[in-house]
């Protein structure tokens, strides 16, 4: 496990882009898992402003996303599917047929999920996961609890993620009470693992993930197993890690 901390959030943003961008150039028809959320915007950026320099190339890239929110048509401007098109997609030279965010708003969302998990495994598994962290240390959507075996699953939210949510909602009331989400056997599948966090309210969040107990009750914590995981955090987020010192 490597642990970069960077001085900023823009710092923190390059230098995840650079890694993604490697990983493209090295393999041109990589898959790439994503993520949503204030935190990889800034990566997200990057990749776009590469992509237009010539840097990296996108057309042979497949990506699958962690989650959306039950209930929300693609259209919906607070779906995760919306975020991306807004945040990336629109932005690079990728083939929209080779984009996958979970469709949240079908009938039969456990088949959604059962679907969803078997394109992943027919794509040849994903190359590089990004992820962000959340203040419950909750991966994707994988809240305290999950089961560490979980595949790609609906998930009740937990109160904590709808209130740090809903500042993109009109109102806590308005953000949905479900969500389909990789799981985290899912997500330990990959074969890369980058995961961003940033600001002082995660302090707590990604010291407890790197050095506290690897607990369900801390999602983030099983990724202290994965052979091949980098976490870039800016100096905000790692302010009590480096108050405690690395060594525990
Ligand atoms: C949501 C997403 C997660 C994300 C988390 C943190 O709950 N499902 O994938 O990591 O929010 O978001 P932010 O980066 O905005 O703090």
């Amino acid at each position: 496990m490597k642990i970069v901390i960077e001085q900023d959030y823009q710092k923190m943003s390059d230098r995840a882009a650079a890694i993604i961008a490697r990983q493209v150039i090295c393999k041109p028809d990589s898959v790439l898992g994503f993520a949503t959320g204030s935190t990889p915007v800034g990566t997200y950026n990057k990749l776009a402003h590469m992509n237009k320099e010539g840097l990296v190339d996108f057309s042979k890239v497949t990506t699958f996303n962690l989650d959306e929110y039950a209930g929300l048509d693609e259209n919906d401007q607070n779906s995760y599917r919306y975020f991306m098109n807004q945040n990336l997609f629109d932005h690079i030279n990728i083939d929209k047929e080779n984009t996958h965010v979970p469709k949240g708003n079908l009938d039969n969302l456990n088949e959604v999920c059962a679907q969803y998990e078997q394109a992943i495994a027919n794509s040849g598994g994903i190359d590089l996961q990004l992820l962000g962290i959340g203040h419950n240390g909750h991966i994707g959507f994988n809240e305290p609890g999950a089961s560490l075996d979980s595949l790609t699953h609906v998930v009740d939210l937990s109160s904590r993620t709808i209130e740090a949510n809903a500042r993109f909602f009109e109102s806590a009331e308005k953000v949905p009470r479900q969500a389909i989400s990789m799981g985290i056997k899912t997500i330990m599948k990959s074969k890369q693992i980058i995961l961003l966090c940033s600001g002082k309210d995660k302090s707590d969040a990604i010291y407890e993930a790197l050095f506290g107990d690897i607990t369900q009750q801390v999602p983030a914590s099983i990724l202290q197993l994965h052979p091949n995981i980098t976490f870039i955090i800016d100096k905000d987020a790692a302010e009590k890690i480096c108050a405690k010192g690395l060594d525990k």
